[in-house]
């Protein structure tokens, strides 16, 4: 067959794969990556992906223009191209649509493409992270995300909650002053990037009520743990009036409301990752366990591990913690040297703190730290001096004490933690785009 020009049959609608079973018998145009290819001679497979899903184009050799045909051998992994040809409906299928193709154009070659179809190495594949995000895995993650990041809208929009972006050059430290990426700011001194938007995230809850922010945030963490990232997504509400117990509350509605979301929508995706989604829908149907501090150090005492009151409960005192749970653990009220400078102290135990953690089943660590405010001046000062802290940097927020102070509570939980639970994926580096971690800053 002649080859016929493209431009010349404008009528040709494209459609993408998802609108396929609305186009069945009727000829199309449809645009997008070769994931796959084989010919025999006769006839010719390309799987074409289009971000809307995936389809098979079959190319008869009887069928297809001669241009078409050649053009069929310079086809690569991951070319992009044009597929035209009749939409037909097939069981067998994947999607149940396949294109019985008439012809093809090679819009971008694509020969030794670095990512093969064999194992690579994850430094590898994160060299070639601006590639490997177009793998069905990581395609399917970046989809979760989006739909967790859409929940999270949706969740506080539908409750009233105002959206204050806060800013990402701070002049205070957030969280604490050994994790910090410092920059020199003109002639202002040292300029951080932020741990945290919680401090302004409380000036805005005395206007608003309540309100949350939802950007980037930053750890110069030593840490290689496949929790840890220097830049990472967090979402942080902060409400009036509320006390820690109501903070946990809103924790678990909150996480019970991304889980439900996720599972609902993200079927497909969970599919492709090989989630097993059990663990999940007991998230729904359950109440989250609450323990405070003392009892958890209590109990992995019991199971054996050494740690002595007033520690941190990482590795071993985490994993026994939490084994053989399937629901997230709130763990509450824990000691004051372990927690950031602004928490409440406790009025019934000023050892402690009026904060949680809440622990995510499986291994995925901490997904969310909260707590109630310090919200009197002379505690909130004295706490400041105690860690250390520029007095000075901190003017502003001690002025939210000093003129009609509130009580108040907030939590941020980790996005790429998040995601990498309802993942199931080993590590959050590919929960996020473009990582950043402590030895990669590139692509
Ligand atoms: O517990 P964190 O440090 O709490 C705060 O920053 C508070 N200002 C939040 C608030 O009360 N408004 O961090 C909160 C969450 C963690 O539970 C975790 O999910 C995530 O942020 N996170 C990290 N995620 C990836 N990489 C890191 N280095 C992270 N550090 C914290
Ligand atoms: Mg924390």
């Amino acid at each position: 067959m002649p080859t016929p020009d493209p431009a010349a049959e404008p009528d040709l609608e494209r459609v993408r794969v998802e609108d396929l079973p609305d186009h069945v018998g009727r000829d199309v145009r449809l645009r997008g990556w070769v994931r796959h290819f084989r010919s025999s001679g006769k006839i010719a497979f390309l799987e074409v992906r289009d971000g809307s899903g995936e389809v098979q184009a079959v190319f008869p050799r009887d069928q297809v223009d001669d241009g078409s045909w050649e053009t069929l051998d310079e086809v690569h992994y991951e070319a992009s191209v044009e597929v035209r040809g009749t939409v037909e409906e097939d069981e067998r299928a994947p999607g149940g649509h396949e294109i019985s193709a008439t012809g093809l154009t090679l819009v971008g070659p694509s020969e030794d493409y670095p990512i093969q179809p064999k194992e690579h190495g994850v430094d590898f594949l994160l060299d070639h992270r601006h590639l490997w995000l177009r793998h069905p895995r990581q395609v399917a993650i970046m989809r979760v995300r989006n739909e967790v990041v859409r929940a999270i809208r949706d969740f506080y929009y539908e409750r009233d909650f105002v959206l204050i972006d806060t800013p990402i050059l701070t002049g205070s430290i957030g969280e604490e002053a050994g994790t910090l990426f410092e920059t020199e700011y003109f002639d202002e001194g040292a300029a951080y990037l932020a741990q945290t938007g919680q401090l302004y995230a409380e000036a805005a809850a005395a206007a608003h009520d309540r309100v949350y922010c939802f950007g980037p945030t930053f750890r110069a963490e030593k840490s290689k743990s496949p929790q840890h990232l220097t830049e990472f997504w967090m979402v942080e509400p902060e409400v009036a009036w509320l006390d820690s117990e109501g903070n946990m509350a809103l924790q678990e509605e909150f996480v019970t409301f991304i889980v439900k979301r996720a599972l609902e929508r993200c079927g497909d995706e969970l599919e492709t990752l090989e989630r097993d989604t059990g663990p999940l829908e007991t998230v729904l149907s359950e109440r989250f366990e609450r323990m405070s501090y003392t009892e958890a150090v209590e109990s992995v005492r019991s199971d054996g591990v050494e740690i002595e009151w007033g520690e941190d409960l990482r590795g071993e005192a985490e994993k026994a913690l939490m084994e053989g749970r399937s629901r997230p653990l709130f763990v509450y009220d824990w000691p004051k040297e372990a927690k950031a400078f602004y928490m409440k102290v406790n009025p019934e135990d000023p050892r402690t703190v009026k904060c949680d953690d809440l622990l995510a089943p499986e291994g995925y660590g901490e997904l969310i730290g909260g707590s109630q405010r310090e919200d009197d001046h002379d505690i909130l000062l004295s706490r400041i001096r105690e860690e250390g802290l520029p007095e000075e940097a901190y003017d502003w927020y001690l002025d939210l004490r000093r003129y009609g102070t509130f009580p108040h509570s907030g939590f941020g939980l980790g996005v790429e933690r998040t995601v990498a639970w309802i993942c199931g994926t080993e590590h959050v580096r590919e929960c996020i785009p473009f990582p950043r971690l402590t030895n990669r800053i590139e692509p």
